[in-house]
Protein backbone atom coordinates (compact mmCIF):
# COMPACT_ATOMS: atom_id res chain seq x y z
CA UNK A 1 0.00 0.00 0.00
CA UNK A 2 1.78 3.49 -0.77
CA UNK A 3 -0.80 5.44 0.86
CA UNK A 4 -4.05 5.12 3.24
CA UNK A 5 -5.77 6.05 -0.28
CA UNK A 6 -5.36 2.42 -1.33
CA UNK A 7 -6.56 1.26 1.42
CA UNK A 8 -10.62 0.59 0.92
CA UNK A 9 -11.98 -1.67 3.86
CA UNK A 10 -14.85 -2.29 1.76
CA UNK A 11 -13.14 -4.32 -1.14
CA UNK A 12 -13.72 -7.81 0.29
CA UNK A 13 -9.73 -8.75 -1.24
CA UNK A 14 -8.85 -6.19 1.44
CA UNK A 15 -10.74 -7.63 4.16
CA UNK A 16 -9.03 -11.47 3.88
CA UNK A 17 -5.50 -9.49 5.37
CA UNK A 18 -6.47 -5.81 6.65
CA UNK A 19 -3.66 -6.10 9.15
CA UNK A 20 -0.84 -4.41 6.97
CA UNK A 21 -3.28 -1.52 5.60
CA UNK A 22 -4.51 -1.02 9.36
CA UNK A 23 -0.96 -0.57 10.23
CA UNK A 24 -0.25 2.23 8.01
CA UNK A 25 -3.47 4.15 8.59
CA UNK A 26 -2.33 4.40 12.48
CA UNK A 27 0.97 5.55 11.16
CA UNK A 28 -0.37 8.09 8.54
CA UNK A 29 -4.05 8.68 9.62
CA UNK A 30 -5.44 7.26 12.88
CA UNK A 31 -8.75 9.09 12.03
CA UNK A 32 -9.29 8.35 8.09
CA UNK A 33 -12.19 9.41 6.35
CA UNK A 34 -12.76 6.44 3.76
CA UNK A 35 -13.72 8.03 0.36
CA UNK A 36 -16.16 5.31 -0.76
CA UNK A 37 -18.46 5.53 2.13
CA UNK A 38 -17.57 8.71 4.12
CA UNK A 39 -17.45 7.71 7.08
CA UNK A 40 -13.54 7.43 9.55
CA UNK A 41 -11.80 4.49 10.45
CA UNK A 42 -10.50 4.52 13.76
CA UNK A 43 -7.57 2.35 13.88
CA UNK A 44 -5.30 3.80 16.96
CA UNK A 45 -6.18 2.30 20.43
CA UNK A 46 -6.28 5.30 22.86
CA UNK A 47 -8.07 7.14 19.84
CA UNK A 48 -10.73 4.57 19.79
CA UNK A 49 -10.62 4.55 23.61
CA UNK A 50 -11.35 8.15 23.87
CA UNK A 51 -14.30 8.05 21.36
CA UNK A 52 -15.28 4.77 23.21
CA UNK A 53 -15.57 6.19 26.70
CA UNK A 54 -17.05 9.53 25.28
CA UNK A 55 -20.87 7.85 24.54
CA UNK A 56 -22.59 10.75 24.77
CA UNK A 57 -20.23 13.04 22.30
CA UNK A 58 -20.17 9.43 20.11
CA UNK A 59 -23.38 7.84 20.33
CA UNK A 60 -24.00 4.39 19.00
CA UNK A 61 -27.67 4.26 17.39
CA UNK A 62 -26.18 3.63 13.89
CA UNK A 63 -27.97 0.70 12.27
CA UNK A 64 -25.64 -1.11 9.70
CA UNK A 65 -28.49 -2.44 8.03
CA UNK A 66 -30.04 1.62 6.82
CA UNK A 67 -26.50 2.26 6.01
CA UNK A 68 -26.44 0.69 2.77
CA UNK A 69 -26.92 2.75 -0.34
CA UNK A 70 -30.55 1.83 -0.86
CA UNK A 71 -32.01 2.34 2.91
CA UNK A 72 -34.09 -0.28 4.12
CA UNK A 73 -35.86 -1.78 0.90
CA UNK A 74 -39.37 -1.47 0.78
CA UNK A 75 -39.68 -4.84 0.10
CA UNK A 76 -38.09 -5.81 3.28
CA UNK A 77 -40.46 -3.54 5.38
CA UNK A 78 -43.09 -5.11 3.25
CA UNK A 79 -41.77 -8.69 4.82
CA UNK A 80 -41.79 -7.70 8.55
CA UNK A 81 -44.84 -5.51 8.56
CA UNK A 82 -46.83 -8.44 7.33
CA UNK A 83 -45.12 -11.70 8.82
CA UNK A 84 -43.04 -10.87 11.67
CA UNK A 85 -41.65 -7.63 13.64
CA UNK A 86 -39.16 -5.13 12.10
CA UNK A 87 -35.73 -5.25 14.33
CA UNK A 88 -35.68 -2.68 16.57
CA UNK A 89 -31.95 -1.67 17.01
CA UNK A 90 -29.75 -3.94 19.14
CA UNK A 91 -28.39 -3.48 22.66
CA UNK A 92 -25.13 -2.13 21.10
CA UNK A 93 -26.98 0.02 18.58
CA UNK A 94 -28.74 2.12 20.71
CA UNK A 95 -28.52 4.72 22.94
CA UNK A 96 -30.33 5.84 26.35
CA UNK A 97 -33.12 5.15 27.47
CA UNK A 98 -33.32 2.44 25.34
CA UNK A 99 -29.95 1.17 25.61
CA UNK A 100 -30.17 1.26 29.55
CA UNK A 101 -33.66 -0.82 29.77
CA UNK A 102 -32.54 -3.69 27.34
CA UNK A 103 -29.07 -3.39 29.13
CA UNK A 104 -30.55 -3.64 32.49
CA UNK A 105 -31.89 -7.20 31.38
CA UNK A 106 -28.83 -8.15 29.45
CA UNK A 107 -26.20 -7.62 31.56
CA UNK A 108 -27.29 -9.72 34.35
CA UNK A 109 -27.37 -12.65 32.16
CA UNK A 110 -23.58 -13.87 32.02
CA UNK A 111 -22.41 -12.71 34.89
CA UNK A 112 -19.23 -14.53 36.32
CA UNK A 113 -21.29 -16.98 38.81
CA UNK A 114 -24.04 -17.86 36.10
CA UNK A 115 -21.09 -18.76 33.66
CA UNK A 116 -19.55 -21.03 36.24
CA UNK A 117 -23.33 -22.87 36.50
CA UNK A 118 -23.23 -23.54 33.02
CA UNK A 119 -19.32 -24.62 32.63
CA UNK A 120 -20.27 -28.55 32.93
CA UNK A 121 -22.95 -27.71 30.20
CA UNK A 122 -20.49 -26.51 28.25
CA UNK A 123 -17.71 -28.78 28.64
CA UNK A 124 -20.01 -31.38 27.90
CA UNK A 125 -21.33 -30.00 24.18
CA UNK A 126 -17.74 -29.54 23.42
CA UNK A 127 -16.87 -33.44 24.58
CA UNK A 128 -20.12 -34.29 22.74
CA UNK A 129 -19.14 -32.67 19.28
CA UNK A 130 -15.49 -34.01 19.49
CA UNK A 131 -16.74 -37.70 20.42
CA UNK A 132 -18.98 -37.46 16.81
CA UNK A 133 -15.64 -36.50 15.02
CA UNK A 134 -13.63 -39.41 17.01
CA UNK A 135 -11.73 -41.49 14.09
CA UNK A 136 -11.54 -38.33 10.99
CA UNK A 137 -8.45 -37.19 10.75
CA UNK A 138 -10.01 -34.64 8.63
CA UNK A 139 -12.89 -31.91 9.44
CA UNK A 140 -13.86 -29.06 8.51
CA UNK A 141 -13.16 -27.26 11.57
CA UNK A 142 -16.00 -24.35 11.55
CA UNK A 143 -18.70 -26.38 10.38
CA UNK A 144 -17.89 -29.53 12.57
CA UNK A 145 -16.99 -27.57 15.61
CA UNK A 146 -16.80 -23.48 15.85
CA UNK A 147 -19.82 -23.42 14.75
CA UNK A 148 -21.82 -25.71 16.24
CA UNK A 149 -20.26 -25.24 19.85
CA UNK A 150 -21.65 -21.80 20.25
CA UNK A 151 -24.83 -22.35 18.62
CA UNK A 152 -25.95 -25.40 21.42
CA UNK A 153 -25.11 -23.59 24.42
CA UNK A 154 -27.41 -20.74 23.58
CA UNK A 155 -29.46 -22.66 22.07
CA UNK A 156 -29.92 -24.69 25.83
CA UNK A 157 -29.65 -21.16 27.90
CA UNK A 158 -32.26 -20.32 25.69
CA UNK A 159 -34.60 -23.09 26.17
CA UNK A 160 -34.34 -24.31 22.68
CA UNK A 161 -34.54 -27.73 22.31
CA UNK A 162 -31.20 -29.25 20.73
CA UNK A 163 -33.38 -31.37 18.20
CA UNK A 164 -34.69 -27.68 16.82
CA UNK A 165 -31.71 -26.22 16.20
CA UNK A 166 -30.20 -27.82 12.82
CA UNK A 167 -32.51 -24.75 11.25
CA UNK A 168 -30.64 -22.30 13.10
CA UNK A 169 -27.35 -21.92 11.05
CA UNK A 170 -29.01 -20.24 8.31
CA UNK A 171 -31.13 -18.54 10.63
CA UNK A 172 -28.21 -16.99 12.48
CA UNK A 173 -26.66 -16.21 9.24
CA UNK A 174 -29.78 -14.43 7.83
CA UNK A 175 -29.64 -12.25 10.73
CA UNK A 176 -26.13 -10.92 10.32
CA UNK A 177 -25.82 -10.73 7.30
CA UNK A 178 -27.64 -7.60 6.46
CA UNK A 179 -25.38 -5.83 9.01
CA UNK A 180 -22.03 -6.70 7.13
CA UNK A 181 -22.87 -4.07 4.70
CA UNK A 182 -21.71 -6.30 2.10
CA UNK A 183 -25.30 -8.42 1.19
CA UNK A 184 -26.69 -7.68 -1.88
CA UNK A 185 -30.30 -6.43 -2.07
CA UNK A 186 -31.72 -9.70 -3.23
CA UNK A 187 -29.79 -11.54 -0.17
CA UNK A 188 -30.87 -8.57 2.09
CA UNK A 189 -35.07 -9.78 0.95
CA UNK A 190 -34.20 -13.54 1.45
CA UNK A 191 -32.68 -12.50 5.07
CA UNK A 192 -35.50 -11.04 5.95
CA UNK A 193 -37.87 -13.74 4.86
CA UNK A 194 -35.39 -15.92 6.85
CA UNK A 195 -36.05 -14.26 10.12
CA UNK A 196 -39.40 -13.73 10.29
CA UNK A 197 -39.50 -17.34 9.89
CA UNK A 198 -37.41 -17.37 12.87
CA UNK A 199 -39.77 -14.80 14.80
CA UNK A 200 -42.21 -17.03 14.46
CA UNK A 201 -40.61 -20.36 15.91
CA UNK A 202 -39.73 -18.15 18.77
CA UNK A 203 -42.79 -16.11 19.51
CA UNK A 204 -44.40 -19.88 19.44
CA UNK A 205 -41.96 -20.47 22.09
CA UNK A 206 -42.71 -17.25 23.52
CA UNK A 207 -46.32 -17.83 24.33
CA UNK A 208 -45.10 -21.40 25.56
CA UNK A 209 -43.39 -19.77 28.23
CA UNK A 210 -46.01 -17.25 28.81
CA UNK A 211 -48.40 -20.20 29.60
CA UNK A 212 -45.85 -22.25 31.21
CA UNK A 213 -42.66 -20.12 32.52
CA UNK A 214 -39.14 -22.52 32.70
CA UNK A 215 -35.64 -22.07 34.48
CA UNK A 216 -34.80 -20.52 30.59
CA UNK A 217 -33.98 -16.78 29.41
CA UNK A 218 -36.64 -16.86 27.43
CA UNK A 219 -38.70 -17.28 30.34
CA UNK A 220 -36.47 -14.48 32.00
CA UNK A 221 -37.03 -11.96 29.57
CA UNK A 222 -40.91 -12.37 29.27
CA UNK A 223 -40.86 -11.89 33.52
CA UNK A 224 -38.39 -9.00 33.18
CA UNK A 225 -39.67 -5.72 34.34
CA UNK A 226 -37.50 -2.32 33.94
CA UNK A 227 -36.93 0.05 36.51
CA UNK A 228 -40.20 1.87 35.75
CA UNK A 229 -42.07 -1.60 36.16
CA UNK A 230 -42.51 -1.83 32.29
CA UNK A 231 -42.30 -5.38 30.68
CA UNK A 232 -40.61 -5.99 27.26
CA UNK A 233 -43.25 -5.94 24.10
CA UNK A 234 -43.30 -8.25 21.79
CA UNK A 235 -41.42 -7.01 19.67
CA UNK A 236 -38.43 -6.27 21.74
CA UNK A 237 -38.36 -9.76 22.81
CA UNK A 238 -37.99 -10.81 19.47
CA UNK A 239 -34.95 -8.52 18.88
CA UNK A 240 -33.46 -9.26 22.34
CA UNK A 241 -33.55 -12.79 21.43
CA UNK A 242 -32.82 -12.89 17.50
CA UNK A 243 -30.31 -10.21 17.49
CA UNK A 244 -28.81 -9.51 21.11
CA UNK A 245 -28.15 -13.01 22.15
CA UNK A 246 -28.42 -15.46 19.31
CA UNK A 247 -26.34 -13.04 16.57
CA UNK A 248 -24.14 -11.25 19.11
CA UNK A 249 -23.34 -14.33 20.53
CA UNK A 250 -23.29 -16.89 18.08
CA UNK A 251 -21.13 -15.57 15.24
CA UNK A 252 -18.56 -13.65 17.10
CA UNK A 253 -17.97 -16.87 19.53
CA UNK A 254 -17.75 -19.04 16.50
CA UNK A 255 -15.58 -16.61 14.70
CA UNK A 256 -13.41 -16.94 17.70
CA UNK A 257 -12.99 -20.56 17.60
CA UNK A 258 -12.41 -20.51 13.71
CA UNK A 259 -9.77 -18.11 13.97
CA UNK A 260 -8.17 -19.40 17.35
CA UNK A 261 -7.57 -22.98 16.03
CA UNK A 262 -6.31 -20.69 12.14
CA UNK A 263 -3.43 -19.50 14.69
CA UNK A 264 -2.55 -22.40 16.63
CA UNK A 265 -2.12 -24.38 13.33
CA UNK A 266 0.50 -21.06 11.94
CA UNK A 267 2.16 -20.60 15.43
CA UNK A 268 3.43 -24.28 16.14
CA UNK A 269 5.39 -23.12 19.31
CA UNK A 270 2.17 -21.13 20.84
CA UNK A 271 0.52 -24.84 20.07
CA UNK A 272 3.29 -26.29 22.05
CA UNK A 273 3.09 -24.47 25.11
CA UNK A 274 -0.52 -25.09 25.50
CA UNK A 275 -0.51 -28.34 25.29
CA UNK A 276 2.07 -28.51 27.53
CA UNK A 277 0.81 -26.23 29.72
CA UNK A 278 -3.22 -26.24 29.56
CA UNK A 279 -3.51 -23.55 32.23
CA UNK A 280 -1.98 -21.22 29.70
CA UNK A 281 -5.71 -21.30 27.70
CA UNK A 282 -7.35 -18.51 28.57
CA UNK A 283 -4.37 -16.49 28.08
CA UNK A 284 -4.11 -18.11 24.77
CA UNK A 285 -8.47 -16.69 24.24
CA UNK A 286 -7.20 -13.59 25.05
CA UNK A 287 -4.60 -13.33 22.24
CA UNK A 288 -7.07 -14.88 19.83
CA UNK A 289 -9.58 -11.98 20.47
CA UNK A 290 -6.62 -9.22 20.67
CA UNK A 291 -5.60 -11.18 17.42
CA UNK A 292 -8.57 -11.63 15.01
CA UNK A 293 -10.94 -9.70 16.57
CA UNK A 294 -14.41 -10.97 15.71
CA UNK A 295 -15.93 -7.95 16.26
CA UNK A 296 -13.80 -6.14 13.37
CA UNK A 297 -15.72 -2.84 13.85
CA UNK A 298 -18.80 -0.66 15.19
CA UNK A 299 -20.17 2.70 14.63
CA UNK A 300 -20.55 5.66 16.54
CA UNK A 301 -22.37 9.05 15.41
CA UNK A 302 -21.00 12.27 16.18
CA UNK A 303 -23.66 14.10 18.86
CA UNK A 304 -22.40 17.63 17.39
CA UNK A 305 -19.59 18.84 15.68
CA UNK A 306 -16.75 17.81 17.30
CA UNK A 307 -12.66 18.25 16.51
CA UNK A 308 -10.54 14.84 16.84
CA UNK A 309 -6.82 14.03 16.12
CA UNK A 310 -7.22 17.67 14.69
CA UNK A 311 -9.77 16.70 11.74
CA UNK A 312 -12.69 18.32 12.32
CA UNK A 313 -15.76 16.62 12.23
CA UNK A 314 -19.11 17.26 11.97
CA UNK A 315 -22.81 16.85 13.83
CA UNK A 316 -23.81 13.19 12.51
CA UNK A 317 -20.86 12.07 11.18
CA UNK A 318 -20.05 8.18 11.32
CA UNK A 319 -16.65 6.70 12.98
CA UNK A 320 -16.19 3.01 12.58
CA UNK A 321 -13.93 1.75 15.46
CA UNK A 322 -11.73 -0.96 13.90
CA UNK A 323 -11.45 -2.76 17.56
CA UNK A 324 -9.14 -5.24 14.80
CA UNK A 325 -6.97 -2.50 14.28
CA UNK A 326 -6.49 -1.09 17.52
CA UNK A 327 -5.94 -4.61 19.65
CA UNK A 328 -2.39 -4.69 17.19
CA UNK A 329 -1.57 -0.96 17.88
CA UNK A 330 2.47 -1.46 18.50
CA UNK A 331 2.05 1.88 21.15
CA UNK A 332 -0.49 -0.58 22.87
CA UNK A 333 0.89 -4.05 22.42
CA UNK A 334 4.97 -4.90 22.31
CA UNK A 335 5.34 -7.62 18.99
CA UNK A 336 1.49 -6.72 18.44
CA UNK A 337 1.16 -9.56 15.57
CA UNK A 338 2.51 -12.10 17.83
CA UNK A 339 0.66 -14.73 20.26
CA UNK A 340 2.20 -13.82 23.49
CA UNK A 341 0.95 -15.84 26.14
CA UNK A 342 2.62 -14.16 28.99
CA UNK A 343 1.31 -11.20 28.19
CA UNK A 344 1.19 -8.68 31.27
CA UNK A 345 -1.87 -7.75 30.66
CA UNK A 346 -3.51 -10.24 28.83
CA UNK A 347 -7.12 -8.74 28.43
CA UNK A 348 -6.46 -5.54 27.68
CA UNK A 349 -7.57 -5.29 23.83
CA UNK A 350 -10.78 -3.82 22.86
CA UNK A 351 -12.60 -7.21 21.33
CA UNK A 352 -15.26 -6.67 23.71
CA UNK A 353 -15.35 -2.76 23.78
CA UNK A 354 -15.52 -0.60 27.02
CA UNK A 355 -17.83 1.27 28.90
CA UNK A 356 -21.61 2.07 28.44
CA UNK A 357 -21.34 -1.20 25.83
CA UNK A 358 -19.12 -3.67 26.75
CA UNK A 359 -20.29 -7.13 25.72
CA UNK A 360 -22.70 -8.57 28.41
CA UNK A 361 -21.41 -12.01 26.66
CA UNK A 362 -17.88 -11.84 27.83
CA UNK A 363 -17.58 -14.09 30.43
CA UNK A 364 -19.74 -16.67 28.41
CA UNK A 365 -17.93 -16.11 25.48
CA UNK A 366 -14.13 -16.40 27.64
CA UNK A 367 -15.34 -19.70 29.04
CA UNK A 368 -16.85 -21.23 25.38
CA UNK A 369 -13.41 -20.55 23.85
CA UNK A 370 -11.47 -22.18 26.87
CA UNK A 371 -13.91 -24.90 27.32
CA UNK A 372 -13.94 -25.51 23.34
CA UNK A 373 -9.91 -25.46 22.92
CA UNK A 374 -8.85 -27.59 26.32
CA UNK A 375 -11.68 -30.51 24.99
CA UNK A 376 -9.57 -30.14 21.58
CA UNK A 377 -6.40 -30.12 23.04
CA UNK A 378 -6.68 -33.06 25.61
CA UNK A 379 -7.38 -35.28 22.30
CA UNK A 380 -5.47 -33.35 19.46
CA UNK A 381 -1.66 -31.68 19.35
CA UNK A 382 -1.48 -31.56 16.25
CA UNK A 383 -3.16 -29.56 13.69
CA UNK A 384 -2.40 -28.77 9.75
CA UNK A 385 -4.56 -27.16 7.01
CA UNK A 386 -5.83 -30.09 4.97
CA UNK A 387 -3.42 -30.11 2.02
CA UNK A 388 -5.11 -29.30 -1.40
CA UNK A 389 -7.94 -27.21 0.37
CA UNK A 390 -7.79 -23.38 -0.75
CA UNK A 391 -6.67 -21.06 1.63
CA UNK A 392 -8.94 -20.38 4.22
CA UNK A 393 -10.88 -17.63 3.49
CA UNK A 394 -13.11 -15.04 5.42
CA UNK A 395 -16.53 -13.90 4.63
CA UNK A 396 -16.44 -10.30 3.62
CA UNK A 397 -18.31 -7.91 5.79
CA UNK A 398 -17.41 -4.57 7.71
CA UNK A 399 -18.33 -5.93 11.08
CA UNK A 400 -17.05 -9.61 11.75
CA UNK A 401 -14.35 -12.11 11.00
CA UNK A 402 -16.01 -15.35 10.43
CA UNK A 403 -14.27 -18.07 8.63
CA UNK A 404 -15.54 -19.78 6.04
CA UNK A 405 -14.16 -22.88 6.25
CA UNK A 406 -11.62 -24.29 7.96
CA UNK A 407 -10.62 -27.51 6.50
CA UNK A 408 -7.89 -29.51 9.42
CA UNK A 409 -5.87 -32.33 9.65
CA UNK A 410 -5.32 -33.58 13.53
CA UNK A 411 -3.13 -36.24 15.25
CA UNK A 412 -4.51 -37.71 18.34
CA UNK A 413 -2.11 -37.85 21.44
CA UNK A 414 -0.06 -40.26 22.08
C1 LIG B 1 -15.93 -13.79 21.26
C2 LIG B 1 -17.19 -13.44 21.34
C3 LIG B 1 -17.70 -12.03 21.40
C4 LIG B 1 -17.11 -10.87 20.99
C5 LIG B 1 -15.75 -10.67 20.37
C6 LIG B 1 -18.04 -9.79 21.27
C7 LIG B 1 -17.78 -8.45 21.02
C8 LIG B 1 -18.59 -7.41 21.43
C9 LIG B 1 -18.26 -6.01 21.34
C10 LIG B 1 -16.98 -5.44 20.76
C11 LIG B 1 -19.29 -5.31 21.86
C12 LIG B 1 -19.35 -3.80 22.06
C13 LIG B 1 -19.86 -3.08 20.86
C14 LIG B 1 -19.69 -1.58 20.93
O1 LIG B 1 -19.00 -1.05 21.79
O2 LIG B 1 -20.28 -0.94 20.08
C15 LIG B 1 -20.30 -6.26 22.25
C16 LIG B 1 -21.52 -5.95 22.77
C17 LIG B 1 -22.51 -6.88 23.00
N1 LIG B 1 -22.39 -8.26 22.99
FE1 LIG B 1 -20.75 -9.27 22.53
N2 LIG B 1 -19.17 -10.33 21.83
C18 LIG B 1 -19.00 -11.69 21.95
C19 LIG B 1 -19.88 -12.60 22.49
C20 LIG B 1 -21.13 -12.28 22.94
C21 LIG B 1 -22.07 -13.22 23.51
C22 LIG B 1 -21.78 -14.70 23.78
C23 LIG B 1 -23.23 -12.53 23.74
C24 LIG B 1 -24.54 -13.01 24.31
C25 LIG B 1 -24.95 -14.24 24.35
C26 LIG B 1 -23.00 -11.14 23.34
C27 LIG B 1 -23.93 -10.13 23.41
C28 LIG B 1 -23.60 -8.80 23.28
C29 LIG B 1 -24.57 -7.73 23.49
C30 LIG B 1 -26.05 -7.89 23.82
C31 LIG B 1 -23.87 -6.53 23.32
C32 LIG B 1 -24.42 -5.11 23.46
C33 LIG B 1 -24.06 -4.51 24.80
C34 LIG B 1 -24.43 -3.05 24.89
O3 LIG B 1 -24.50 -2.38 23.87
O4 LIG B 1 -24.64 -2.57 26.01
N3 LIG B 1 -21.73 -11.04 22.88
N4 LIG B 1 -19.83 -7.55 22.00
Amino acid sequence: MSDESDFDIMDPAVQQCPYEGYKQLRRTAPLYQLPSTGFHLVTQYDLAREIIRAPDAFPSSVSPMALSDDGIAPEILAIYESEGWLPLASCSTSDPPYHSRVRGFLEKLFTAERVRAATPMIDQIAETLLDELEGQTEVEFVRAFAHPLPMMVIADLLGVPQSDIGQFKIWSDAIVEPFSMMASRERRIECAQLVVQMQAYFADMVAERKRQPRDDLISDAIAYRDSDDVAFTMQELMTIITIDLLASGNETTTAAIGSGMKLLIEDSSALAEIVAEPALIPRLAEEILRLESPAQGMFRRCAKDSMLQGVSLAEGELLNIRFGAANRDEQQFANPDQIDLHRSKPGSHLAFGMGRHVCVGAALARQEMISAFRAVTQRYDQFWLTPGCDEPCYQPSLFGRNLLTLPIRWSPRK
